[in-house]
């Protein structure tokens, strides 16, 4: 039992048919730390996450508290407490922001089928102010606080975010990083998959460095040779 590891990944292969993406990925993720993944282009770090909420299948262990999930579904892997925030963050642009939140709730553990507006909208105003806009017309950077918004309202111990900053304005990106930040001084876990060393740098606790479907290194932050870091990422 090692209550201080929220998620753990032993050995997982995945891929897409026959072209296999994932080579053996040991990962765990410390309970109320960040934990970040980092890689170039296509080594296979969004089917990684893909691969821990059930939308890629794989025979190998995924523990999440100590429990295999990944026989389960993903609406049952979401309902046990992990929010996950896709790579281009899958808005439904034809509903509203409030709606898009609302989503999120369907997978809290307690079945209640709202969410805490309060403490939602605290966190990103510029959701209370926008909340009857379709999300499709908001920015970028709105639409990246209302994934995280959504993926908060069904109240997950870990958050899975992957490349938030993506196509973001810096300013979006250090706000995203605040309110980050604050929700892991409450307790939240997280695990991170990002490009930008500086974002990656305001939040990581420890660090994943994934080639080809592998990790490659990984360590806490004390002892993270950015230079080397640097070089890894570079093409
Ligand atoms: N649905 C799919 N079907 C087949 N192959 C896929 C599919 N999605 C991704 N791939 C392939 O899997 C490999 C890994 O892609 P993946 O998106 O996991 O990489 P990534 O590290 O997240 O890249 P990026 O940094 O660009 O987001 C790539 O070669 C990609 O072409
Ligand atoms: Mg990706």
């Amino acid at each position: 039992m090692h209550p201080e590891i929220i998620l753990e990944t032993k050995n997982v292969h995945a891929g897409y048919g026959e072209s296999q993406i994932l080579w053996g990925m040991d990962l765990k993720a410390q309970r109320g730390k960040v934990t970040t993944i980092m890689g170039r282009n296509g080594v296979g770090k969004t089917t990684f996450l893909r691969t821990i909420m059930g939308l890629v299948r794989t025979k190998d262990a995924i523990l999440f508290n100590n429990e295999e999930i990944q026989k389960r579904s993903t609406y049952k892997r979401a309902k046990k407490g992990i929010g996950y925030v896709p790579q281009g963050r899958e808005i439904i642009s034809k509903l509203t922001v409030y709606e898009n939140i609302l989503i999120g709730a369907e997978s809290r553990k307690d079945s209640v089928r709202s969410f805490d507006e309060d403490e939602i909208y605290g966190l990103f105003p510029v959701l209370k102010d926008f909340r009857n806009r379709l999300g499709g017309n908001l920015s970028g950077g709105q639409q990246q606080q209302l994934a995280i918004a959504r993926a908060l309202a069904g109240k997950p111990d870990l958050l899975i975010l992957d490349e938030p900053t993506e196509g973001i304005q810096p300013s979006i990106t250090i706000e995203i990083a605040g309110v980050l930040n604050k929700l892991v001084e409450k307790g939240l876990s997280i695990l991170l998959v990002e490009q930008k060393p500086d974002f990656a740098r305001r939040l990581s606790d420890y660090y994943y460095i994934m080639d080809r479907g592998k990790v490659i290194r990984h360590s806490e932050k004390e002892k993270m040779d950015f230079d080397e870091l640097k070089k890894l990422l570079s093409v």
